[in-house]
This record gives structure tokens, sequence and C-alpha cells, in this order.
């Protein structure tokens, strides 16, 4: 009997540089020891410094840092779109610094392409990789009901309010076939309602779908609310201040939020970006 798309009998992967098994053990990200600077106007510009961190499989993490600290360049290392100048990114226990195709990538303005339906904009990273579209299709209609954009199917883009875009643009992330998400900031453009409506959303979702998942984000109550670790970066040039373990058990539920617990953390995170504001030069 067919097995739907099987992974071609035994071939090694198309891309890349031939890979190894892939480590199940390993950590889904390890980045260790990154710097990365900017020449601007012959001057030399610090933005990361050695930055270390890991995704489990499985796990949700966050980055919170003040604006120009390097974070959504770190998303591009990560991603293979910029080389950084030392360090190294490793992807279940391979080597892939510089290497791009290995993530989904969620990034700061998701765009989705004006000229396909919503659902073939969320189908478009399978569709890439080669899967049937009509398979893709139906995997697309069920998270898009799941998403409450059902019935939105054949819509353009242009026809949806701003959140339910962005929930399109996270279903694209999600049904990517990379087990890897990197989510740059995905609802600061949404105002506070949405924004929690579309927390939420993704709690129960990612429970529920439980990628890989590290998360940029400026809300300190967001980070707290979906990670289990969260890091803090200082200013720029971005290094990692502070290591965060986020205790509450899963599910979670929106009542963590008025626990001693919870609010203690906010406290104290509040306390380092407010010192790291504080410290910071003009951002940007
Ligand atoms: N391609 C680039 N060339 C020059 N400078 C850059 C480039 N990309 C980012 N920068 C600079 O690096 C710093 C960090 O930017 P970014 O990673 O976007 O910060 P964040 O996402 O934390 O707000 C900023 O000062 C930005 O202007
Ligand atoms: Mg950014």
């Amino acid at each position: 009997m067919e097995e739907g798309p099987s992974p071609g009998g035994g071939h090694p992967p198309v891309s890349g540089a031939p890979s190894p098994e892939p480590d199940r053990d390993a950590p889904a990200l390890e980045v260790s020891g990154i710097f990365k600077s900017f020449s601007r106007r012959g001057l030399s510009i610090p933005v990361l410094e050695q930055v270390s961190l890991t995704v489990k499989r499985q796990e949700f993490v966050s980055i919170i840092g003040p604006s120009g600290c390097g974070k959504s360049t770190l998303f591009h290392i990560i991603g293979g779109l910029v080389k950084p100048d030392a360090g190294a990114v490793r992807m279940n226990g391979a080597p892939v610094t510089g290497q791009r195709g290995s993530v989904s990538y969620m990034p700061q303005q998701p765009a989705l392409f004006p000229w396909r339906s919503i659902e073939d904009n969320v189908i478009l990273a399978r569709e890439l990789k080669g899967a049937a579209r009509s398979e893709a299709r139906e995997e697309a209609r069920r998270w898009l009901a799941k998403a409450g954009l059902g019935g939105f199917e054949k819509a353009y883009p242009h026809m949806l309010s701003g959140g339910m875009q962005q929930r399109a643009a996270f279903l694209r992330a999600l049904l990517a076939p990379q087990e890897l998400m990197l989510l740059d900031e995905p609802f600061s453009a949404l105002d506070a309602l949405t924004r929690s409506e579309m927390q939420r959303w993704l709690l129960e979702l990612w429970e529920e779908n439980r990628r890989s998942v590290l998360f940029i984000t400026h809300s300190i109550e967001e980070a707290l609310l979906l990670s289990s670790r969260i890091y803090v970066f200082s200013g720029r040039p971005g290094t990692l201040l502070h290591t965060v373990e986020v205790p509450f058990p899963r599910p979670r539920r929106e009542e963590m939020t008025e626990h001693p617990e919870f609010l203690r953390l906010k406290r104290q995170l509040s306390g380092w970006m407010r010192e790291e504001q504080a410290k910071g030069g003009n951002p940007g």
C-alpha cells in the first residue's frame, strides 16, 4: 500500500551537506558563542556578543531584550541568512551554521503573498518542500478551521483583519515541515485584546502540537505565560544577562497570571528590563 509522500527510498536529503542521522537526544537548537558586528560608515558596531542558548525538543523558549539588541539578527543567524563572526549553530546535534532551510521562520513583519489565497499561503512551505498540494490543502483546511479561519480558505489576505492575517501567517509557519519554529514578535502589531486572544490561541495550539519554538517578544507577561525558559538579553551589544526557568506546569491556564510566583517573576523581569532600558543609548 502507498504510504503518502515517503522519504524517497533512503536517499539523503537533497539540500545541504550530507547530514548524519539526526541525534534524537540532542537539543533541537544549540547556539554557542555567537559574535556578530555590522559595519556602519567604516565603524564596526558589535551587535551580539558571546550568545549561547538552547531549545530542547518540544520546548517553548523566549527571548526578551531591549530594541536593537540583536534579537532579529540572532534569528537571521540561526536561519542561516546571516553569518556570525564567531560561534556555531547546531540543530538536533548537527552543525548548521550558515545553512538555510532548517527552520520555520515567522519574521517580524510577516507577509502573506497577496496574490495567493489564504489556503495557498498556508501550504506554501510544504509546497516548496515538494509535498502534494491536495494533501497539504486538506491539512491546511483542518488547521484553518481550528484557527477560526474556516470559510476563508479561498479569501485573499486583504479581505482579512490584521489578527486573522497574523493567524494565517502563523499557521504557515506551523505547517512548515521544519521542526524548529522561530517566531519574531509575532503579536507586536496587534491591539491588546487581539493580542491576548492570540496568546491563548497559540498556547492551546502549541500544547496540542508541541513544536520546538524560539520566540522573541517585548511582553514579559507573554513570555511567562508561554515559555518554559526565558533568556534575558542586555542592550546592544546583546549578551545573555539572565536565564529564567518558568516553573508552571502545563497545560497553562490564564489563572497562573495571578499566582504570587508569576507576579514575583514578572517584577523581577520588569526590573531587569528597566535597568537595561535605562543604560541603553539610542536603539536602532
Ligand atoms: N544588515 C545589517 N546591516 C547593518 N546593521 C544592521 C543590520 N541588521 C541589523 N543591524 C543593526 O543591528 C542592531 C540590532 O538589530 P536587530 O537584530 O534588528 O535588533 P532587535 O531585533 O533586537 O530589535 C541594530 O542596531 C540594527 O540597526
Ligand atoms: Mg527585531
